[in-house]
């Protein structure tokens, strides 16, 4: 999991922070948030600590009776350090190795890599000493986000505005993939449902959101591998840092995950494809009509089976959804699909299934069934995710 410690300083756009926080959370990262004096003058550490979960670090001097030194432990716990809002006066501290209190004294006894989203006004921002202090941070390895140009705090526009949040966040999870165990890898991930139009007005399609797929892309990505997210229509935010390629219907699906197999080392197919569609897709909407009326179905291609069967050594995962035999019926699965592994949920048991960030899976591969226990759709792509990996290696 990715270890982010967030640090706050004391510009207006410190509540954005908490949006940099969520984001981060989001994404599946572990967060613990640092504040200097001024940035608690703008918004209250208790806003972070019980949006984070964790104590938020402000003292460099520990209470009496606590013989931790924090900065050093803090220093050796993240990933990452991300400074978000940047100040000119942290920024400028942080360019000349100053540590005059936690937070900075934190940045120079790390050895994880630093982030800086700087949020100024423009005449801070633009200011020779900042525009060294910037450049000095650049030449010694660190990453700047931003500042963007925009409405600033004192009610004009110009440079020196925070990068979004999310772009932040984007940024990063991107850095996980230097120290990701799954990094090097291409993997392919399908999720959500489809739609099979009727008329112009009316399609079917199935129940699902798309949270398994978009869990196991996530966690994919921030396990350092470059991942393609082919995804059916749905509401979720894409997971950062993942290439996304939106899709309607199953022969759109079946397009974009063939031409992004070629190249990658891993499928994992979660999507709900529909098995039917309409035999005729009417050009004009279909009048109401006393007598009702029949659906003419035709069942779709499945085109995973053409992709295992070509797959060339490339691990190819595959989903079931059955509410009867499912042991059985997943088994067969596998073998006429040319999967490696097939992940079985069952619709029947609570916190599986549709729209629950919660499942229960049966992983089956050639010998093993692995029953696993109710667990979050992240923990089940990690479980997937370490299956593939075990077979790389
Ligand atoms: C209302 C107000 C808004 C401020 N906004 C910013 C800002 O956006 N960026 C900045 O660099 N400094 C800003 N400052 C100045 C910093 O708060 C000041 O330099 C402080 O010493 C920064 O401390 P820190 O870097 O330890 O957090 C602002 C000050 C005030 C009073």
């Amino acid at each position: 999991m990715l270890r982010v410690l967030l640090g706050i300083s004391g510009g207006i756009a410190a509540y954005k922070g908490v949006e940099v926080l969520r984001g981060l959370q989001r994404e599946g990262a572990e967060v613990r948030v640092a504040m200097t004096a001024a940035a608690q003058k703008f918004v209250q550490p208790l806003t972070f600590e019980a949006l984070s979960g964790n104590r938020v670090y402000t003292e460099l001097f520990p209470e009496a009776g606590d013989p931790e030194v924090i900065h050093v432990r803090l220093g050796e716990w993240p990933h990452l350090i991300l400074i978000a809002p940047a100040t000119a006066n942290v920024i400028g501290k942080m360019a000349n190795g100053l540590a005059d209190d936690l937070l900075t004294c934190t940045v120079l006894s790390s050895e994880a890599p630093v982030m800086v989203a700087p949020a100024m006004e423009t005449a801070m921002y633009r200011h020779p000493a900042s525009q060294r202090n910037l450049q000095r941070l650049a030449d010694m390895g660190y990453r700047l986000i931003g500042p963007e140009e925009g409405a600033l705090a004192s009610g004009s526009s110009g440079m020196g505005r925070l990068a979004d949040p999310q772009r932040i966040v984007a940024e990063a999870v991107s850095s996980a993939v230097t120290f990701g165990d799954l990094s090097g890898r291409r993997i392919v991930v399908t999720g959500g449902r489809t739609e099979e139009d009727i008329d112009p007005v009316r399609f079917i399609t199935n129940r699902s959101t798309g949270k398994m797929g978009y869990a196991v892309a996530r966690r994919a990505r921030q396990r350092g591998a470059d991942v393609v997210l082919v995804s059916g229509p749905g509401n979720l935010d894409p997971p950062a840092g993942v290439d996304l390629i939106r899709v309607r219907t199953v022969s759109e699906m079946r397009a974009a995950t063939e031409s992004s197999f070629e190249g990658s080392d891993a499928l994992v197919m979660t999507a709900a494809v529909l098995d039917f569609r309409p035999r005729v897709v009417s050009d004009a909407k279909i009048k109401k009509n006393a007598n009702g009326m029949t659906l003419d179905l035709v069942p779709n291609d499945d085109f995973l089976v053409g992709l295992g069967a070509r797959k060339h050594g490339r691990i190819v995962v595959g989903f079931a959804m059955e509410t009867e035999n499912g042991l059985a019926n997943a088994q067969k699965k596998r073998v006429e699909k040319y999967l490696d592994l097939i992940v079985l949920n069952n619709l029947n048991e609570s916190g599986a299934g549709f729209g629950v960030d919660t499942n229960v899976v049966t992983l089956i591969d050639g010998g093993e069934v692995e029953p696993l226990p109710k667990m979050s759709k992240l923990e089940v792509a990690d479980r997937i995710l370490d299956w593939v990996k075990d077979r790389w290696t």
